[in-house]
């Protein structure tokens, strides 16, 4: 994936809220579906993405960060490339760097987390633990800020006091970060104690920045319309929503939310299409269930050990399989692509250009196979062989000619067998600099003989297109100017 040209605005935004295991990309994708303007994942640590190697996932369309256990720690798609931003969590302002160079152009904006309570966060100066020490901050934000051209962004919980909190946050602002999110608790308050929207509020009157406002679902957030009362509640210029979001994600539809039978199902239609690991998917799936996890549908969900025993409890057993299906049949393909590719990239014995036949380049009856065979029985080496591979993916045809025990062949792929044929011959006479019989290189013997040829032999025309040399070695008798004493051969 290249740069993004257009930078994300964080104003007049409902955003899915970062959400550690929710916020992968089936989530993602099902909160943009339904209205969401950007969409945050989960929170990712520095250290794990360092180790990841980047992959393009040809078979889902997908750019991968693999770590070495082969797990997928992050997956995104083009997609969501303008409005997903990445969640780091850090206490290293070099490494959130070294990260953010390393993912920046597959995202549209890089958050870290400063608002996690979760000791596996803080116990490593992570999360909330950075609240108390704002010149680490301060350091981290600015190096971010300076080194890339994506925007920047961090997601606070508020602190014991309006004014520590004031002053934090214009602290933050001067880094030149391009938003603040601020979680309206504090770090030691839980999600079932009251958002405090005064303080959200107290903060968008004292920063020019966009804030996005945190914390609403459940006191404030029941549906849509909820979003932007909360909004003003806070007077800020973003909403993001977490735990409303993850118990029905069509919270974000304008028009009203949707059963959550339904959006189930279209969100494990995503799980399929993109492979999701199977235990993310139920955990996700087991969040919007909630109170349903006892009826014998949540009994089977929390029982399934597989993406097909998962789609067996939401009857969707059908939709598994020609998903599938779908992508064996495009593994297959690709598998056979790469397979030939590297036959023929990494095959050092093969004389490999770029070039293609053209006919009308030739005199009629006149074609590189044929001069090529003529060489090859002047010089007594075996008639050419050719062997010739088609690619099941767009059905063009490669050919590899043999002579005198060295290989040949066109890096372009052509529309028939016999073209294909005719490139590699070229590729062939060009190496070994005899003439192609081209127009260009102005009467050659063999046309002449040709031309004398057909008079004495009126069906000497190659079969079909007039390409195949393999015929025409055993009907014809030409010979170029210089002597040829392999005639008899041929015929
Ligand atoms: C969270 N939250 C969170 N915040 C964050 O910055 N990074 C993260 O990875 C997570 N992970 C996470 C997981 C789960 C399951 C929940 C419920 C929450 C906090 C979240 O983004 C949000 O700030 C709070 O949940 C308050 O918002 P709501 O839920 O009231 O909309």
């Amino acid at each position: 994936m290249i740069g993004n040209a257009v930078k994300l605005s964080y104003r007049n935004k409902t955003i899915l809220a970062p959400m550690v295991r929710v916020g992968t990309l089936p989530m993602r994708l099902l909160a943009l579906d339904y209205g969401a303007d950007i969409v945050y994942c989960e929170e990712l640590i520095d250290i794990k993405l360092l180790q990841c190697k980047r992959i393009v996932n040809e078979l889902l369309d997908t750019v991968d960060y693999v770590a070495p256990n082969e797990r997928v720690v992050f997956r995104t798609c083009e997609r969501e490339r303008e409005c997903i931003v990445f969640q780091m969590g850090s206490a290293d302002a070099n490494r959130a760097l070294a990260v953010a160079r390393l993912i920046e152009n597959d995202v549209a904006g890089i958050d870290i987390n400063m608002g996690c309570p979760k000791e596996y966060s803080t116990k490593g100066g992570m999360g909330a633990a950075l609240l108390s020490d704002p010149d680490k901050i301060e350091l981290i934000l600015s190096t971010l800020v300076k080194g890339l051209s994506k925007p920047v962004t961090c997601k606070i919980r508020i602190l014991p006091s309006l004014e520590e909190t004031i002053n934090l946050v214009k602290k933050i602002e001067k880094t030149g970060v391009a938003a603040i999110a601020v979680h309206g608790r504090k770090k030691e308050e839980r999600p079932q104690h009251p958002v405090h929207c005064d303080v959200i509020k107290a903060i968008s009157e004292s920063v020019a920045i966009p804030v996005i406002a945190s914390g609403g679902s459940y006191d404030y957030i029941k549906e849509h319309a909820d979003i932007e009362i909360f909004r003003k509640a806070t007077t800020a210029s973003s909403v993001m929503v977490a735990r409303s979001a993850m118990w029905n994600p069509s919270i974000f539809r304008r028009e009203g939310m949707l059963p959550l039978e339904e959006v189930m199902q279209e969100y494990i239609k995503y799980a399929v299409k993109f492979d999701n690991h199977y235990t993310n998917t139920k955990y996700c799936l087991c969040q919007m269930l909630r109170e349903q996890l006892e009826t014998p549908q949540g009994k089977k969900l929390h029982s399934a050990q597989s993406t097909l025993e998962i789609c067996e409890a939401f009857e969707m057993e059908t939709f598994y399989e020609e998903m599938t299906a779908v992508l064996e049949t495009k593994k297959a393909s690709l598998d056979t692509t790469k397979n030939e590719a590297n036959d023929h990239v990494e095959d050092p014995n093969v004389v490999q250009i770029a070039v293609r036949f053209d006919k009308r380049e030739y005199p009629p009856q006149i074609t590189p196979k044929m001069c090529l065979l003529e060489w090859c029985r002047k010089e007594r080496h075996p008639q050419p062989t050719y062997e010739t591979v088609q690619r099941p993916l767009d059905r063009l045809f490669c050919s590899t000619v043999t002579v005198a025990d060295q290989k040949y062949r066109s890096i372009i792929w052509d529309k028939s067998k016999k073209l294909a044929e005719q490139s590699a011959a070229i590729v062939c006479l060009r190496t070994l600099g005899v003439p192609e019989g081209k127009l260009s290189e102005g009467g050659s013997s063999l046309v002449h003989k040709r031309k004398w040829q057909d008079k004495e032999v009126p069906n000497l025309a190659e079969n079909g297109d007039g390409l195949s040399a393999e015929t025409s070695h055993k009907k014809l008798h030409f010979s170029p100017g210089v002597p040829d004493t392999d005639t008899s051969k041929a015929s």
